[in-house]
Parts: C-alpha cells; sequence; structure tokens
C-alpha cells in the first residue's frame, strides 16, 4: 500500500538539508530563507539518495550494454520513466525525457514545427518565458511560420478575450504557460481549448510553474503537449519532460539525431527507433531522470491539499505585507484567486537587482530581473521586477524576512 499522504510544514522543510540552519557556507549558522523556487526548487533527502544509489551501485550506460551494471541502470532509468507517467496518469511511451522545459519546447519546435509550412500561425501570449518564445522565432525563420501573441490584462492574466480575434484558421498550434512565472497567474484552460478545437490547432502547455504545486492529471488537462522541468519540482538540474499525445508522437519525425534513437544505419540512411526513444539522441540524463523519478514519489506522499492551503496563507501575507509598502507595484494578480504562490514586484527608484541585493543581506534569496520574461515586463513598462516564490518548505519566517528585507530596500533605495 503507498504510504497515506500528509503534509506538516516543518518535517517537509527537515526533509531538505540546504534548509538546516548552518547548512550554507558563510551564513555563521543562521538559515538561508530560500524564496527562488520559481528558478530551482530546493532537493529532498529522498532524491539525494536516489542519486548516490545511482551514483555508487548502478552507474552506466543505459540500453547499450547487457552487463549487470548497465542493466541496473537501465532498469532504474525506465522505471523512473514508469514512475512520472504514472505522475502524470499517462503511458510510459509518451514520455521523453529532455534536458529540461526549454529543450522540450525546442524538440517541438524542431519536429512538429518541421511539419508546418509557410504561413501556418502559432499563437503564444505576451507573458510567455523566452523558453516558449524564442523557439517559435526561430521556426519562423526555417519555415515561414507567423508567431502571433495574446496579450495580457493589467492583472497579469492572459486576455482569453481575444483568442476569438488571435486564433484564426492557419493557427496550428497554440502554446502558452500552464502557470506564468512572473505574475504566477494559473491559465484560465476552458476557453484556450475551445479555441483551439474550434480551428483544429494543437495546444502546448509549458507546465514548468505548474507541476511543483501537486501533481498533474495530463488526460484532464486535454491539451495536445506538455513541457515540465525536474529543477523546479525538487529533482536534479538537467532533467524535463516532453509528454505529447501518441499519435502526435508517433507522427513527427526526430529533432535531433544520434544514438539511442535508431533502427537501423547505413551509410546512406537511418530509420527511426519509436516513441520516445526516437526523440532521446545520445546518452540522457540517466541520474537526473532516477532523481526526477523520486521526487515525483515525494510529491506523491504529500496531502496536496493541506500544502496548497499553507501557501494560500503564506502568498496572502506577503500580499498583505507588500500592500502595505509605499512606492511597490505588485505585476499581477493582487489578491489569491486563480494564482499560485508566486509574487512578483517593483520598487519605484530602486533595481530589481539593487533589492535583490539589499534582500540577500537579509538572507532571504529571491530572484531580480526580467526573469527570462522582456515582453511581459515591457508591457507594463519596466525593465525588470523582483520575484519572490513559495514552495511547501517555506514558512511565515520566510515571507517575514522578506517583508523585513523590502523594508530595508525602500530605506536605502527607494
Ligand atoms: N525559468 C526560470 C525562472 O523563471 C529560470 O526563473
Amino acid at each position: 500500500m503507498p504510504p497515506v499522504p500528509s503534509f506538516d510544514p516543518v518535517s517537509v522543510r527537515a526533509a531538505f538539508p540546504i534548509l538546516a540552519a548552518g547548512a550554507v557556507p558563510g551564513m555563521n549558522g543562521r538559515r538561508i530563507h530560500y524564496l527562488d523556487n520559481a528558478a530551482s526548487s530546493q532537493t529532498p533527502r529522498p532524491v539525494l539518495d536516489a542519486l548516490i544509489r545511482f551514483e555508487t551501485a548502478e552507474r552506466a550506460n543505459v540500453h547499450r550494454g547487457v552487463h549487470r551494471l548497465a542493466e541496473a541502470a537501465t532498469a532504474a532509468f525506465e522505471g523512473a520513466r514508469a514512475k512520472v507517467a504514472r505522475h502524470l496518469n499517462v503511458t510510459e511511451q509518451t514520455i521523453v525525457f529532455t534536458s529540461g522545459t526549454t529543450m522540450a519546447i525546442n524538440v517541438v519546435a524542431g519536429a512538429f514545427g518541421d511539419t508546418l509550412s509557410a504561413g501556418d500561425e502559432i499563437v503564444i501570449s505576451e507573458l510567455e518565458h523566452h523558453g516558449n518564445i524564442v523557439p517559435w522565432h526561430l521556426l519562423a525563420r526555417r519555415r515561414g511560420v507567423v508567431v502571433k501573441a495574446l496579450p495580457v490584462t493589467a492583472e497579469g492574466l492572459i486576455e482569453t478575450a481575444a483568442l476569438e480575434r488571435v486564433v484564426t484558421k492557419r493557427c496550428r498550434l497554440i502554446a502558452l504557460a500552464h502557470v506564468s512565472n512572473v505574475t504566477g497567474a494559473v491559465l484560465d484552460l476552458a476557453p484556450v481549448r475551445a479555441a483551439a478545437g474550434a480551428v483544429g490547432a494543437q495546444l502546448l502547455l509549458d507546465g514548468a510553474q505548474r507541476t511543483p504545486h501537486g501533481p498533474v492529471d495530463l488526460p484532464a488537462l486535454g491539451c495536445d503537449f506538455y513541457a515540465f522541468s525536474g529543477h523546479k519540482m525538487f529533482a536534479p538540474h538537467g532533467i524535463g519532460v516532453l509528454w505529447a499525445r501518441p499519435e502526435l508522437l508517433e507522427a513527427m519525425p526526430p529533432f535531433l539525431g544520434g544514438g539511442g534513437m535508431i533502427e537501423r544505419v547505413t551509410l546512406t540512411e537511418t530509420s527511426f527507433a519509436r516513441p520516445p526513444r526516437r526523440f532521446e539522441a545520445g546518452t540522457p540524463p540517466i541520474g537526473p531522470a532516477i532523481g526526477l523519478g523520486a521526487a515525483v514519489d515525494w510529491i506523491a506522499g504529500i496531502d496536496w491539499a493541506a500544502a496548497t492551503e499553507h501557501e494560500k496563507q503564506l502568498t496572502q501575507r506577503m500580499l498583505d505585507g507588500l500592500a502595505a509598502i509605499k512606492g511597490l507595484r505588485v505585476i499581477g494578480p493582487t489578491g489569491l484567486q486563480g494564482r499560485i504562490g508566486v509574487v512578483s514586484f517593483v520598487l519605484d527608484g530602486a533595481h530589481p537587482h539593487d533589492v535583490a541585493q539589499v534582500l540577500d543581506a537579509h538572507d532571504v534569496a529571491c530572484r531580480g530581473g526580467h526573469h527570462c520574461a522582456q515582453p511581459l515586463h515591457e508591457r507594463f513598462g519596466v525593465n525588470g521586477s523582483t520575484r519572490a516564490s513559495l514552495a511547501p518548505y517555506n514558512d511565515a519566517e520566510d515571507v517575514d524576512a522578506l517583508l523585513g528585507g523590502i523594508a530595508d530596500a525602500v530605506a536605502k533605495l527607494a
């Protein structure tokens, strides 16, 4: 029987060695207030244990050897794929391991994109991460497709009322963030799904900021492609996933060529393996994939109803504290409705890098800059913002340290 999911913020926190007081060098025994989870979350002990087990008892290449280590590594790697598939309620054959969300979207741009013609349209939005903008620009250069963008409302939400105008019969793909990495806004999926369905376009969701906040039931989402990274969901860096509907994967040509993705190679031609391996050229990130398997097991052991309530309480505490600071503007929803605990703000007269530096002096880790979302910042008339992003291990002390640090930044910079 699987363990009964539970949520106790103190024991959740205790599973992350780097969050313990004194763990980070140079902090004289103090703990870090880690609020840069939207860039990289931290890694719990079970994931670290899985990595150490692989590196010390199973390490070898996969799908290439018959010795016992090669077999153990292959079993652990494919076991991780099976865990990820179960976590998303889909089949193993539809899980393509990549190096992260950006590579997953590049695979779609390279493989599905190769089936498009000049004049075909791809619809993104003004709030996308560069990882869901630049691959389409490159495809536009290669194949003459047209990239169009849905506008963003003053609250930092994708303006779904514009779908009717922007999505035409030439649209082949709508590619949007499931959750914004800047505003924390969750996509209103129903109208997007309807707009894609009405013109027969595929729907790609960038799930990088959604997957760290609880299991995702992919069939229930009704999308065609889903991309996410391990390093934001408690797994190592260098691993990500592209999921696609099986018919799409079967129909797509490979994007990258090399070892592992072939059926047969002669000097004049190559035939390709079936998905998912058709899209996994070269030695894959084996240890990180095994770490991702352990991470989804860890996520499955959390009571997400309780964890989400905890995140909401901390987000409210953060929003209330930010609202009380004169000269501070939140980029995105100012309430709890339709958002997760990713909050970006601008402080009048202060550069976001300087704000992040003052926060660092208060032991608070936040990201300052454009967060790889320059068009969104341009939409709000700023070059960048400071971002605090929550994970289940954060607590009220982290939020209070952030608010105290901002008060100091106001005194020093604004
Ligand atoms: N995509 C990551 C972020 O938003 C790196 O910070």
